[in-house]
Formats: C-alpha cells, structure tokens, sequence
C-alpha cells in the first residue's frame, strides 16, 4: 500500500539528477515549420496561490495578457503544458472558461491542454496513504479536468493503445454516465463497509486459483476499502456504450485519465503532438503532491505510438521536467535534491522509449524556468510561469518553429507579469 504514494519519492531519491545540455540560444528569424506558442504554470486561483501568494486577480491578468499575446502571433497551436490551476477546483476552472469565453472555433481548437501536478494531484490536506479521501479529492480532480478540459479537445484529439478513437466522440457516448456520476459520485464508505470490503479482498486472495486470473492493482482504490462506488453507477458503468470507459472495473475519472493518455493532440503529415499525463499518483502531502510520473502503461503506449509515426517530427507536451542543465541549476537557488526528486521519476524509461524515434521535441513546465536543452537527440524546452514569471531569465511567453527534422527556432517571446506596472 505504502509503495505506491512512496515509489516515485523513492526513485527520485535514489537516482541522479539528468544532466541537459543546455543550448544558450536558439535560431532566430521567420517561422519555418509548425508555429507552437508554449505557454506554462498560468496558477489561476480564486484567492491566492498556494506558494507565493499571488493574488487572484494579478494571476487572472498575467494569463490573459499571455493568451491574447499568443493568439496575436498567430500561431499554429497554443500549447499549456499544465499548472493551469492551483488547486485544481471548480472555481479555477471556471477563470479559465472565462478567458476562453468568445475564443473563435478556430483559435480554441488551437489551445491543447495537459495536466500539471497543481491541476490533478497537489494537495494541502495532511491525508494518511490509508484515507480514503485522498483517493476522492484525486478523483475530483480528474472529474473537474475531464469537465473543463477533455470536453473541449479538438475533435481528432485520439487515444491509444488496445482501443483508440476520438476522445471527444468516446465523451459524448458516455454523457448520460456522466449525468449518473454527479448523481451518485463515489462517497466514503461506513465502518461497517470498509469492513466488509477489505473481507472480500482477503477472501478472494485466498481463493485458490484466482492469483493466476487476476490482474495488478492499478491504483489505491484496490487497497482503500473506505472509496465506495455506488451500485447504481457500478450498473451504469457496465452498460456496453462500445467505448473503453466506463466499465463495471474502472468506473472513476480516475480511470479515464489513466487510459487516453498518451492522446494525440494534433496531426500533420509531417508532426504529430502528443499529450502525456505526468500526474498520475494522488498526493498525500504538498511535498509528493510534486512528484511526476507517467508510468509503465502510459510508456508502452507511447512507445507503440511513436513506432506508428516514424516518420513524424513527436512533439511532447508533459508537465514535468526531464533534468536540469548545471548552469540553470547554478543560478536557481533552489538544492539539486530538490530538482531530481521533482524531476519525472521514469524519466530514464522515457529516454529509453524516445531513443527509438528520429526527431523528439518536448515541451515542459512545472519549475518556472525557462531553458532551452538537449538530452541525447531530444530537443527540450522548459517553460518559465504566465504566473510567478522566470527564475532564470525574464521573458515567459515564447512562439517556436519546429521544422520536420525536429529543429527549433525561435519565433517571438516576450514577459508579461502578475504586476500590472512592470509590463
Ligand atoms: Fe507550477
Ligand atoms: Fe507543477
């Protein structure tokens, strides 16, 4: 049980931080190949944020100033590599509808979206790994995601893996499961419950041959008894819709985001951008709340994905970083312990997935910092914060062209600030 909230702490303790090799400065001049605006940590809050305490209205402005200043440049895509919010809750979310509110069509079909670690799995709440509600404030937050965020993808926006489709189309077949959800939401269960749940966990493990049959866990509702799931929606969700989701076994949001991702966020004949979640381990404090990790599934997806379209420029959108370069890790003040705990704990499988394809960009945020690096032929790109701005530089909005071989240059970049005196 405790294995599972501990691992990535674990393995980012254990392992080095990765040395990128930083690049001082990109090409300049006019755009040449897909035109990405790359924007990051936006933090909108509806007080103040959870670290610093910005105020709401000054974080509201900076994202604003930053998403018209990108939709200015003309981008092909506009991409947020996650931290849209700080907490991940209803009203945040809201903030964002409201500075998309009058987007044309064809400028939000541009916006592509991953998940941060303050969107999906941060939490304030001192929760014990055995408390069922850190499992349910992991699921609200996927629930509010998927509401906000995975409801609006661009139509071909597809997931992969046994199963693929449009993401989009999967949602609308499953519109009256959600109806159901907000109905009858998975609640904490009685005493009484929890015991008779963890009752049939030890029955059915000591049922001989049901070891053979039966799969891992794949996440801590299969050790927490407390999270119940009402039989109402147990029936729903098994109702054949002829999609992945939902099903009698996964019938959370939680679920959901741990099967459409990697996801295909756009498609050329010759790029393809795909979406990772980096936040799939729920919290149980402010400090591993921090932790990235895509895991072992999402990975052989992503792998069998990128065989697909070998001959693509992959253009990576995660919230975590992959390492630092030393020269930024200098100039940061922050401890190297620090930077390679948070760094993505499966950072060396990834490497070993991407190795494999000719030409990889990836697109990060989560540490506020702006640098641009290369970790063996992969070209990456880390973004400062709309928010807080950039601990090692000053601009925090940048526009990209990224040819077919995977080359970057730079388009345009600018700073906006939470201040609305200092530009
Ligand atoms: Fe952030
Ligand atoms: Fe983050």
């Amino acid at each position: 049980m405790i294995a599972l909230t501990l691992r990535p702490l674990l393995r980012g303790i254990a392992s080095s931080l990765i040395a990128l090799k930083l690049r001082q400065t990109l090409p300049g001049g006019p755009a040449a190949g897909l035109v990405v605006a790359h924007l990051s940590d936006l933090h909108l809050c509806a007080g103040t944020t959870m670290e610093g305490g910005l105020p709401a209205d000054e974080v509201v402005r900076a994202a604003r100033a930053a998403l018209d200043w990108c939709f200015e440049q003309r981008p092909d895509l506009v991409v947020l590599s996650g931290d849209i919010t700080d907490a991940g809750r209803e009203e945040e979310w809201q903030l964002l509808h409201g500075l998309l509110a009058g987007l044309p069509p064809a400028r939000a079909d541009r916006l592509l979206i991953v998940p941060g670690n303050h969107d999906l799995t941060i939490t304030l709440e001192a929760y014990s790994e055995t408390d069922g509600r850190l499992v349910l404030a992991h699921e609200a937050r996927c629930r509010s995601f998927t509401r906000h965020v995975l409801g609006r993808v661009p139509r071909d926006a597809a997931f992969h893996g046994e199963r693929s489709g449009s993401l989009r189309e999967m949602l609308e077949r499953c519109e009256d499961y959600a109806l159901a959800y907000d109905r009858l939401p998975p609640r904490l269960g009685t005493q009484r419950e929890q015991w008779r749940g963890l009752g049939a966990q030890l029955r059915q493990m000591m049922r001989r041959g049901d070891r053979a049959r039966s799969r891992r866990p794949r996440d801590l509702t299969e050790y927490v008894p407390p999270v119940m799931v009402p039989d109402a929606l147990t029936t729903e969700a098994a109702r054949d819709r002829g999609t992945p989701w939902p099903t009698a076994d996964r019938p959370l949001y939680l679920d959901l985001l741990a099967l459409i991702y990697p996801m295909t966020l756009y498609e050329s004949p010759s790029h393809v951008v795909i979406g990772l979640n980096s936040n799939t381990i729920p919290a149980v404090s402010i400090v591993d709340g921090a932790i990235g990790m895509l895991g072992r599934g999402q990975l052989d997806r992503l792998e069998a994905l990128l065989r697909s379209r070998s001959g693509k420029c992959a253009i990576l959108v995660v919230h975590h970083h992959l390492g630092c370069p030393p020269e930024i890790l200098a100039r940061l003040q922050v401890s190297p312990l620090e930077l390679k705990v948070l760094q993505l704990a499966d950072t060396a499988r990834l490497r070993r997935v991407l190795a494999g394809h000719a030409s990889v960009v990836v697109l990060h945020g989560h540490k506020h910092v702006g640098y641009w690096a290369d970790l063996d032929r992969i070209h990456v790109i880390s973004a400062p914060s709309v928010a807080y701005g950039n601990r090692a530089g000053t601009d925090n909005c940048h526009v990209y062209a990224i040819g077919a071989d995977g080359q970057v240059s730079l388009v345009a970049s600018t700073r906006v600030s939470t201040r609305p005196d200092t530009g």
